[in-house]
């Protein structure tokens, strides 16, 4: 996910003029060469961390949990009015007026306000998410990124528990999806690099990430991006948005300082002392013969998303 600290309140400002600091703050890293992934631990130590993001989630390792239910709060309202910016490392959606999404529940201990949503893809449809499962790459993963009411956005980002980010990954689908027919052509006009938009009655949340979402795996983690803070609860929800090569391809066109944004995740990084779970509550009692049913988690996984 991206976010910076420094950056994250910035939204209450007019936002183009926000954009120069945005960029002149965030743009010393970048997914090649000297300032590839593999180098960001120099100026900023905590991407050297043993709790990082993303990570591979191998379906035959996690611990099958319950959690109360997930709350989900006007994620199917109007996003009326929205900016959608390229900031040269990935495009990023903000609510500019009306109520922002909530969520509570699950492993979440607190309640966590909507901050922004922004995506990762890769130079072809076999690569491009940042978590992965069982090894297995998506074209293009969401993050909607949310931060506890309790510290509020300044704070939550430097705090452990301070942030979840709910996180969709995509499928390719043989048609487009409609429901992102107004994101696409925003999309279009922020291809030119610290370039901002607004958009208005882009859908909601549900329209943009799926209503299916009482199966997902979770873990502690990180930022995907410096300064790499382990500050994140992680919700990797195993139902996919379905999403055509030509609507993917449309991330693609975002300009950087250096030519298009082909790519922009960040490789996995390892578990170490981590657990993962996995809620599934459409389960009823699998819970006593766990082995056989993790067995098939992982062709479930393939089954529920084609
Ligand atoms: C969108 O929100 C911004 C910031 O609150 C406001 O200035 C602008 O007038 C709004 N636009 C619409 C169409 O509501
Ligand atoms: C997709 O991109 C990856 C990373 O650059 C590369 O290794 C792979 O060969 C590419 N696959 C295809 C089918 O082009
Ligand atoms: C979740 O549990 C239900 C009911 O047991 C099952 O039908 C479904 O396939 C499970 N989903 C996954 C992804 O394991």
């Amino acid at each position: 996910m991206v976010l910076l600290a420094g950056c994250f309140g910035c939204e209450f400002v007019v936002f183009v003029f926000l954009l120069r600091l945005f960029g002149a703050q965030c743009q010393d890293f970048g997914y090649e060469g000297a300032e590839g992934p593999s180098h960001w631990g120099e100026k900023y130590s905590q991407c050297l961390g043993k709790h990082q993001s993303p990570i591979d989630i191998e379906t035959h390792s996690v611990i099958w949990i319950n959690y109360p239910e997930l709350h989900f709060e006007q994620f199917g309202a109007l996003l009326r009015n929205v900016s959608l910016e390229n900031n040269g490392h990935t495009v990023v959606m903000k609510i500019l007026s009306g109520e922002k999404p909530r969520i509570h529940g699950g492993p979440l201990k607190g309640v966590y306000e909507f901050g922004q949503l922004h995506f990762h893809w890769g130079p072809n449809d076999t690569i491009g998410s940042e978590n992965q499962i069982d090894h297995h790459s998506f074209p293009l993963e969401m993050h909607v990124v949310m931060f506890n009411t309790a510290y509020g956005l300044e704070n939550a980002p430097k705090i452990a528990g301070g942030l979840t980010v709910l996180s969709f990954l995509t499928s390719l689908s043989p048609l487009n999806n409609h429901q992102y027919d107004k994101f696409e052509n925003g999309l279009h006009h922020v291809e030119q690099l610290l370039s901002a938009n607004t958009m208005q009655n882009v859908g909601s949340l549900d329209d943009l990430t799926t209503t299916q979402r009482r199966t997902y795996f979770t873990y502690e983690g990180s930022l995907t991006t410096p300064p790499c803070s382990e500050v994140v609860t992680w919700i990797e929800f195993v139902k996919t948005i379905p999403l055509s090569k030509a609507q993917v391809n449309s991330f693609r066109m975002i300009d950087t300082k250096k030519g298009r944004l082909t790519h922009n995740y960040r490789p996995i990084q390892p578990i170490n002392d981590r657990r993962i779970f996995y809620q599934n509550s459409s389960q009823s009692n699998l819970q006593g013969s766990l082995a056989p049913a993790m067995a098939l988690l992982a062709a479930l996984f393939l089954l529920i998303n084609t």
